[in-house]
C-alpha cells in the first residue's frame, strides 16, 4: 500500500483548516489535561525535569567525577528523564544536524513523499505518518523520518534523504559522537548498580548490535492544540533515548501523577531511560511515561535517537546482581520482539501506545 499525499499531516495544517478531524481528537479522559504547552513551559512551580552537566563525569578529581556521576545516577532513579548538558558534542555539529532536518522537512510534500516508507511491506525506513491500526482509528498530529544511523554496516543509504547535501555527514558524525555518549552514560549507570563498567554496554549488544534509530518528528501547526496529540503516552522501549529539537517546547512527563512540560534549555540533549534499561536494573532506573503537544503557532520538530538493543538476541530481565530477597525481580524474561508484542498486547487494553 502505497500513502497518499493526503494522509499527511502537513497537508492537513496547511489546507486552512479551522476543525480537525475526528481522528485527531483524544478521548475524553485525556482532554482534561491539555492546556497551553507556552504557558505550562514558563511555569516555575512544580517539579521540574533535572538537568545534569556532564563536564566533570570523566574529571580526574575522582571526588568531583564521583558527584557528578551521582547526579546522572539520582535522576535516572527518580525520573527517567534529564537535560544533559556539557555532553561533548559541539553545538556547531549539532546546528548542523538539526538545520539538514529542518532543509529536508521544508521540501513540498512532493520531494518527501519519495522517500515514503511502506508500513504494510515492512519497509519502515523513510518519511511517514501513523496509520490507525486499531478500532478507535486514534491518530497522532505529526509526520515523522525514520531511519538506522549506527552501527553504519546495518544503514540503508538507499533511504537516506539526498536534499540538503550536508544531511548524510553531519547525521553520521552525530549518531558516531551520540554512540560514544550511550557507552560513557551505560558505564555511569552500570557503575550506579554497583556492576563492572563494561556491563549494560554489553548487556544490550555493545558496538555491534545495539542499534541508533533516528526519528525526525515533524508538528506541523494545530488549529485545535487543546484536542491533540503530538504523541499520545507511552514510554520507550529502547535503551537511551537522546532527543534535540527546535526550542518548541512540547515534550511532556507524567511525574508524580502529573503532567510537566520540559522546558527548552539551551544547547542540550534530552536523555531517556528507556524499558530496556528499566527492565535489566528491575526497575531502579525508570522508564517515564510521556507524550508530545502541539500549538497553534510553531512548527515543532525533534530529533529523537533510539539506542536499541537486537530484537532476538538477548533475552531481557532483571540481573542477577539488581535482584535479592527483599527486591524480588519485576519483569519476566523476555526478548526485545516480545517486549514490544507485550506492549502492542497492552495498549488495545488500556489504549497506551507502546510502539515508541
Ligand atoms: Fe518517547
Amino acid at each position: 500500500m502505497v500513502t497518499t499525499v493526503a494522509s499527511r499531516v502537513e497537508s492537513l495544517s496547511s489546507s486552512g483548516i479551522q476543525a480537525i478531524p475526528k481522528e485527531y481528537v483524544r478521548p475524553e479522559e485525556e482532554l482534561t489535561s491539555m492546556g497551553n504547552v507556552f504557558e505550562e513551559e514558563k511555569k516555575e512551580e512544580g517539579p521540574q525535569v533535572p538537568t545534569i552537566d556532564l563536564r566533570d563525569i570523566d574529571s580526574k578529581d575522582s571526588e568531583v567525577r564521583d558527584k557528578c556521576r551521582e547526579e546522572l545516577k539520582k535522576a535516572a532513579m527518580g525520573w527517567g528523564v534529564m537535560h544533559l548538558v556539557n555532553h561533548g558534542i559541539s553545538d556547531d555539529l549539532i546546528d548542523r544536524v538539526k538545520k539538514a532536518g529542518e532543509a529536508f522537512f521544508n521540501q513540498p510534500i512532493e520531494e518527501k513523499e519519495k522517500y515514503a516508507n511502506d508500513q504494510a511491506t515492512g519497509q519502515i525506513q523513510g518519511y511517514g505518518s501513523k496509520l490507525a491500526n486499531n478500532t478507535s482509528g486514534q491518530l497522532e498530529w505529526e509526520d515523522y523520518f525514520f531511519h538506522l544511523v549506527y552501527p553504519e554496516d546495518k544503514r540503508d543509504m538507499s533511504i537516506w534523504p539526498k536534499t540538503p547535501s550536508d544531511y548524510t555527514e553531519a547525521t553520521s558524525e552525530y549518531a558516531r559522537q551520540l554512540r560514544d555518549l550511550a557507552t560513557k552514560i551505560l558505564s555511569v549507570l552500570s557503575l550506579g548498580l554497583g556492576l563492572e563498567e563494561g556491563r549494560l554496554e554489553k548487556e544490550v549488544g555493545g558496538l555491534e548490535e545495539l542499534l541508533l534509530q533516528m526519528k525526525i518528528n515533524y508538528y506541523p501547526k494545530c488549529p485545535q492544540p487543546e484536542l491533540a496529540l503530538g504523541v499520545e503516552a507511552h514510554t520507550d522501549i529502547s535503551a537511551l533515548t537522546f532527543i534535540l529539537h527546535n526550542m518548541v517546547p512540547g515534550l511532556q512527563l507524567f511525574y508524580e501523577g502529573k503532567w510537566v512540560t520540559a522546558k527548552c534549555v539551551p544547547n542540550s540533549i534530552i536523555m531517556h531511560i528507556g524499558d530496556t534499561i528499566e527492565i535489566l536494573s528491575n526497575g531502579k532506573y525508570k522508564s517515564i511515561l510521556h507524550r508530545g503537544k502541539v500549538n497553534k503557532e510553531k512548527v515543532r520538530i525533534s530529533w529523537a535517537v533510539f539506542c536499541e538493543p537486537p530484537k532476538e538476541k538477548i533475552i531481557l530481565k532483571p540481573l542477577p546482581e539488581t535482584v535479592s530477597e527483599t527486591e524480588p525481580a519485576q519483569f519476566p524474561p523476555r526478548t526485545f520482539q516480545q517486549h514490544i508484542h507485550y506492549k502492542l498486547f497492552k495498549k488495545t487494553q488500556t489504549l497506551e501506545d507502546p510502539t515508541k
